[in-house]
C-alpha cells in the first residue's frame, strides 16, 4: 500500500511492577521475568504526522513536541530508538515525523515517563506499519508493538494491555517470553482486579542514577544471581496468590520486591541509594497502620524515591484518608497520583 501522509496516535499508560526486572543482556533482553500492574490514569498521549520524504535519504528526520513546544532535549532518545528498531520498521526512514507528545501526571514529577512515553510512540510506529499492511492482525500488532517498545525502555513493554502483563521468561508461565510483553492469562481473584495505586510524590528531582547504569550494574554484581533466581521464585509464589486472593502473602511478596529491587543497588559498586528519608517515613508508617488497623495496605517502589502505595478497592476511602491525615506531609508539595489497575493503550 502506498501512503503518502496522514497521522496517527495514542494514548499509552505507565505501569508498577509487582516483581521487578532490574538487571539486562544484549538488546533489552531481562535477566529474569517481571509482572506488572498496567496503570489507568498516568499516561502519555503521543501523536506521530508522517509525510513521504520527496528524496530518498538514510537518515530519521523528525521534529519533537512536548507538550505543544518544540523539546529538541528529547531528540537523542527518540533518534536512538528508531535505530534500535530500524531493522525492524524499514520504513521509518521513508518518512518525515512530527511527534507531538504530552503526559497526564505534571512534568518531573519523578514518575518515569519512559514506559508510558515508548510505549505510545512505538504502538504510533505500529499503525504507521498496519497503513502499509493493512492485513496485519491484532495480536501480531500487540506483540511487535511491545518487542519495539521494549527497545525503547525494557518496562515499556508491559504497557500495551492489561490488567497484568508479564516479562520475561518463566518455567510456569506457558508463552512468557524475553522479547515482548504478554498478558497475564492465569486465574486471578477478584481483589486483584481492581487494585488501587495511590503514588506518593516524595521527590520530583531528577534521579542521581538512570536506570540504564542501574542494569548495567548487575553485570558482576555480587547477588546478582541470587536476585535473578528471587524474582523466578517470587513469581512463582505470586502466581499461586493471585489465584488464592491472599493478601497477606501478597504484600510480602510485593514489598519484599521493592526492598529487594534497592538493596541491589545499595550494593553494587557504586553503590548508590534513590530512597530518600521521606520514603522510609511513609514504610514505616503504612506498616504502622497496617499492624493497627489490620488494612491490606503495602508499598512498592520503583528506580525512585516516590511510594506506590497499593490496597483493594473496598478500602479505598479509608487508605484514602489514611493518606490525606498521614502521608502527604512527606510528599513534595503534598502531590499525590491516585491510579488504579487500567486495561492498557488506547488508540486515538
Ligand atoms: O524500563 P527501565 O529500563 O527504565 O527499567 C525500570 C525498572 C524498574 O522500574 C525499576 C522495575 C520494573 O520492573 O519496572
Amino acid at each position: 500500500t502506498k501512503i503518502d501522509s496522514g497521522r496517527v496516535g495514542w494514548e499509552s499508560p505507565s505501569n508498577i511492577a509487582l516483581i521487578k526486572y532490574w538487571g539486562k543482556k544484549e538488546n533489552q533482553i531481562p535477566a529474569n521475568p517481571s509482572l506488572s500492574y498496567t496503570l489507568n490514569n498516568c499516561k502519555t498521549t503521543t501523536l506521530l504526522e508522517f509525510q513521504k520524504k520527496t528524496t530518498k535519504s538514510d537518515n530519521f528526520e523528525f521534529d519533537l513536541y512536548f507538550e505543544g513546544k518544540q523539546k529538541d532535549s528529547f531528540k537523542p532518545k527518540i533518534q536512538q530508538f528508531f535505530e534500535r528498531i530500524a531493522k525492524y520498521s524499514p520504513f521509518l526512514k521513508d518518512y518525515t515525523f512530527k511527534i507531538s507528545t504530552e503526559n497526564s501526571f505534571p512534568h518531573s514529577s519523578g514518575i518515569a515517563s519512559s514506559a508510558s512515553g515508548m510505549s505510545a510512540l512505538a504502538l504510533c510506529v505500529m499503525s504507521l506499519e498496519q497503513k502499509l499492511n493493512p492485513e496485519m492482525n491484532p495480536e501480531f500488532f500487540n506483540r511487535k508493538a511491545s518487542f519495539l517498545a521494549r527497545l525503547g525502555s525494557g518496562s515499556a513493554c508491559r504497557s500495551i494491555e492489561g490488567p497484568l502483563i508479564e516479562w520475561g521468561k518463566h518455567k510456569s508461565l506457558s508463552g512468557s517470553n524475553d522479547c515482548y510483553g504478554i498478558k497475564y492469562e492465569e486465574e486471578v481473584a477478584e481483589v486483584f482486579k481492581s487494585f488501587q495505586d495511590t503514588i506518593l510524590l516524595v521527590d520530583k528531582g531528577q534521579k542521581q542514577v538512570s536506570s540504564s547504569v542501574g542494569h548495567n550494574l548487575m553485570h558482576g554484581h555480587p547477588y546478582a544471581q541470587a536476585r535473578f533466581a528471587q524474582a523466578h521464585e517470587n513469581l512463582d509464589q505470586l502466581k499461586t496468590v493471585l489465584a488464592s486472593g491472599n493478601l497477606q502473602d501478597f504484600m510480602e511478596i510485593v514489598e519484599s520486591e521493592a526492598l529487594s529491587l534497592h538493596t541491589m543497588m545499595m550494593s553494587s559498586k557504586p553503590y548508590f541509594i534513590l530512597m530518600k528519608p521521606n520514603t522510609l517515613e511513609i514504610i514505616n508508617k503504612i506498616w504502622a497502620y497496617r499492624e493497627l488497623t489490620k488494612t491490606p495496605v503495602c508499598f512498592t517502589l520503583d528506580a525512585g524515591a516516590n511510594v506506590h502505595v497499593l490496597y483493594p478497592k473496598k478500602d479505598a476511602k479509608k487508605v484514602l484518608d489514611f493518606i490525606k491525615n498521614k502521608l502527604i506531609i512527606y510528599c513534595e508539595k503534598e502531590q499525590y497520583i491516585c491510579d488504579r489497575v487500567g486495561t492498557g493503550a488506547v488508540e486515538l
